[in-house]
């Protein structure tokens, strides 16, 4: 049931309305200053509820999460709603990240599809099983760019690139919160402001050092999307940003966010991100960073205490201003009126069951992995053909760990996994022998899994990372295939067989070594509950992949950070010699004098946007409607795309753009749009793309948003690194 009707009003960014915000001036006019500050904190709440009875009957919680068993969250509510002085309902949060009990790929894999749509149809799936439980409010999606594998949260984004993330962001935000607010709606809250993806050297929580035109130009822009998508709430990052922790910036939270874009959702820290302000020196002790974050526009405070022990004391002070505290409260209270929580605060325990792994959640989640799944290299192995299958790897039957990262509440009863799905596809034709019991195990006799792999006729691997090598404090300096998984591929080459590797992992892992020990290699991230039968179908043939990498895959970890969307340096690399092709003899030389390294040259593994099909793709005839155009035309590129082989296939068309000559160096390509196409082989179509000259926009040397008329050229291709440009200019 609809609660509210939220057609976007001006100045309201959440979609707020006059009898909305009368209701919330009424309420806050009935509240005392402490129970103002109590809606000002949020707590987590484990074990059992009487232990917050007291805190809740006061007033004293606004928000808690980590509770998701619907039978406690009502006994939470009714507190709240029933025995507090002015019954308000609590908002409670969960890390929802990629589903709540059906779990879809990690955010990195969903983003590897280039589908927005089914990405917004995931979040909904997801929206739909969490609130029905009674949360209301998911810690997702995270938006931080990230072009540091090392960094374990890359598991948690859409990559590196600002435009897909931003539609991904977008598609997260509607399909979390749904198309109008209703008791299914889950309040997004974009994450983490800002900067925190480009923590030093990929270590977590780390310090950034982002310029400002860094932050317009890369960072920010994926957070405005969200805003404009209509997030509800936003939260604060751990790091700091050329000295100023986000959690007290009011650069990032007062002028831009609130001020520039005009947010009126509510703004929570992260987890003790408040109190961690004293840790990096930036506040005496709690009472100091409690100050500085509620004068940054911080509305919520998780886990500090700080807000609900010094803010009375600061206001009594003069040092936070009432009227600071009005405000934050607002954007609290706004919330939870538009998420209709002050009408229906309780859920149907009973009915919460039936909506847990639905079919048709399962039927999405199986959906979303099957257009991730990149395949990286095929010499004709795939799909399957007859005879018998080895099914190897300590990922083939690993419930747990093909979930991921942040899946706290998927069952690994539900999850099915690899092993289990093609028994069932390929009855009587496979053999199991695991090789390593976990990706970390260290062995160097294989001598059971090669004996049973001369017995087969190909041999599916399944490797990658545990799902806790990546995630949230999960940084890696090597980012090789762990333990003996590498020695288990070259043990089975060795074997002569055919040998398919079916990578699981949080990150782009460097797999060149692997590479020439496998006949084919398909790339799943950690896929979630239904990984299994996705897997199993691609293998058969029976879907054909279409995954893009959302992240550039490195060669060695050295060459991080490394992405497409660089800037044109004064000495490009023009394919000088590499370091092992100069003979020792011939003593000092020049080695071109250009960006490269000179072990390992200037390219990755694999660039952004690859992918391989079991089928080809052929781009012809890419023209554009007129060579010239204005700041406010839109640019209708068109070109034929044809399915050059023998099966039907999915194409991620890709438009790149580079601006030649600028106020300040600008990125030798950006990704400005991309579309799924699907056709049947030998079928070709006529496509077009609308690109609004608007998008070509960026923050200069002024500081302000523009396009800056000259000379610019568009690609359209399968990947990052592939294609001919076209030329056009803007006047
Ligand atoms: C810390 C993480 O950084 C954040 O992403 C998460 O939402 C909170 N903890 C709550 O669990």
């Amino acid at each position: 049931m609809a609660v509210l009707a939220c057609s976007r009003q001006a100045g309201t960014t959440v979609g707020s309305s006059p009898e909305v915000e009368a209701r919330v001036d009424k309420l806050l006019g009935q509240m005392t200053l402490q129970e103002k500050i109590g809606q000002m904190n949020q707590v987590s709440a484990g074990g059992e509820v009487s232990n917050y009875a007291d805190a809740l009957r006061k007033g004293q919680i606004g928000s808690i999460l980590n509770e998701v068993d619907p039978a406690k969250i009502n006994e939470f509510q009714r507190i709240a709603v029933e025995e507090s002085r002015l019954g308000i309902p609590l908002l409670v949060g969960r890390d929802v990240i990629h589903g709540f009990h059906t779990v879809f790929p990690i955010p990195l894999g969903l983003a590897a599809t280039f589908d927005p749509a089914l990405v917004e149809e995931g979040a909904r799936v997801a929206a739909l099983e969490a609130t029905a439980q009674g949360v209301r409010w998911t810690f997702s999606p995270m938006l931080d760019i990230a072009r540091d594998p090392r960094w374990g949260r890359m598991a948690e984004g859409s990559g590196e690139d600002t435009y897909l993330d931003a539609r991904m962001g977008e598609a997260m935000v509607r399909g979390y919160q749904g198309a109008s607010l209703d008791s299914t709606s889950m309040a997004a809250c974009i994450k983490h402001f800002v900067g925190y993806g480009a923590a030093e050297g990929g270590r977590d929580y780390n310090s950034t050092f982002l310029t400002e035109r860094q932050l317009r130009n890369i960072y920010l822009p994926p957070f405005e999307a969200a805003v404009k998508a209509g997030a509800l709430t936003l939260m604060t990052s751990f790091n700091d940003n050329d000295g100023v922790p986000s959690t007290g910036n009011t650069f990032v939270v007062k002028d831009i966010l609130r001020g520039e874009w005009g947010f009126d959702g509510l703004v929570v820290t992260d987890w003790n991100s408040m109190g961690e302000m004293i840790n990096h020196g930036f506040g005496t002790d709690r009472k100091d960073v409690a100050e500085k974050a509620a004068n940054a526009g911080v509305d919520m405070d998780m886990m500090t205490y700080g807000f609900l022990s010094h803010l009375e004391e600061l206001v009594k002070g003069g040092a936070v201003k009432e009227k600071t505290i009005d405000k934050a409260v607002r954007n609290i209270l706004r919330v939870k009126m538009l998420l209709g929580l002050f009408e229906h605060p309780y859920v149907d325990v009973e009915a919460a069951r039936a909506v847990q792994y639905a079919p048709e959640h399962l039927a999405s989640a199986q959906k979303s992995v099957e257009e991730s799944v990149i395949l990286l290299k095929n010499d004709g192995v795939l799909p399957l053909k007859g005879g018998r299958i080895l099914v190897t790897g300590p990922l083939a039957d690993a419930p747990h760990d093909q979930l991921g990262t942040w899946a706290f509440d998927g069952q690994k009863e539900h999850t099915v996994t690899p092993l289990q799905a093609l028994r069932a596809r390929f009855p009587g034709r496979v053999d199991y022998v695991p090789g390593l019991r976990y990706s970390r195990e260290k062995r160097d006799n294989f001598a059971d899994v090669t004996a049973a792999a001369r017995r087969a006729d190909i041999v599916l691997a399944f490797l990658g990372e545990e799902a806790i090598l990546s995630g949230e404090a999960h940084s890696l300096a090597d980012l090789n295939l762990v333990g003996s998984q590498s020695a288990l591929l070259a043990a089975l080459k060795a074997t002569g067989k055919p040998v398919v590797a079916i990578v699981m992992a949080g990150r782009p892992l460097t797999i060149e070594r692997d590479l020439p020990n496998v006949d084919a290699l398909l790339y799943a991230f950690h896929p979630g509950t239904m990984g299994g039968p996705a897997l199993a179908r691609i293998l058969a043939g029976e879907v054909n992949p279409s995954g893009k990498t959302p992240v550039t895959f490195l060669r060695t970890v050295g060459q991080a950070p490394m992405y497409y969307s660089h800037h044109m340096t004064g000495r490009p690399y023009n394919g000088e010699t590499l370091l092992e092709d100069i003979p020792l003899e011939a003593g000092q030389t020049s080695l071109g004098n250009t960006s490269y390294y000179l072990d390992y040259g200037a390219y990755p593994l694999f660039p952004f946007g690859f992918g391989l099909s079991y089928t080809t793709f052929a781009y012809s005839g890419i023209g554009l409607d007129k060579k010239v155009y204005g700041a406010d035309d839109t640019i209708q590129v068109t070109f034929t795309l044809a399915n050059t082989g023998t099966c039907e296939g999915t194409e991620v068309a890709q438009v790149y753009v580079r601006d030649l000559v600028g106020s300040i160096t600008r990125p030798v390509k950006e990704l400005k749009a991309f579309l799924r196409v699907s056709l049947l082989p030998g079928e070709s179509r006529q496509l077009t793309v609308q690109l609004p000259v608007s998008e070509l926009s960026f923050t200069g040397l002024d500081g302000k948003r523009k396009v800056e008329p000259g000379d610019f050229q568009l690609w359209v291709a399968g990947s990052s690194q592939e294609g001919s440009p076209v030329a056009f200019a803007v006047q």
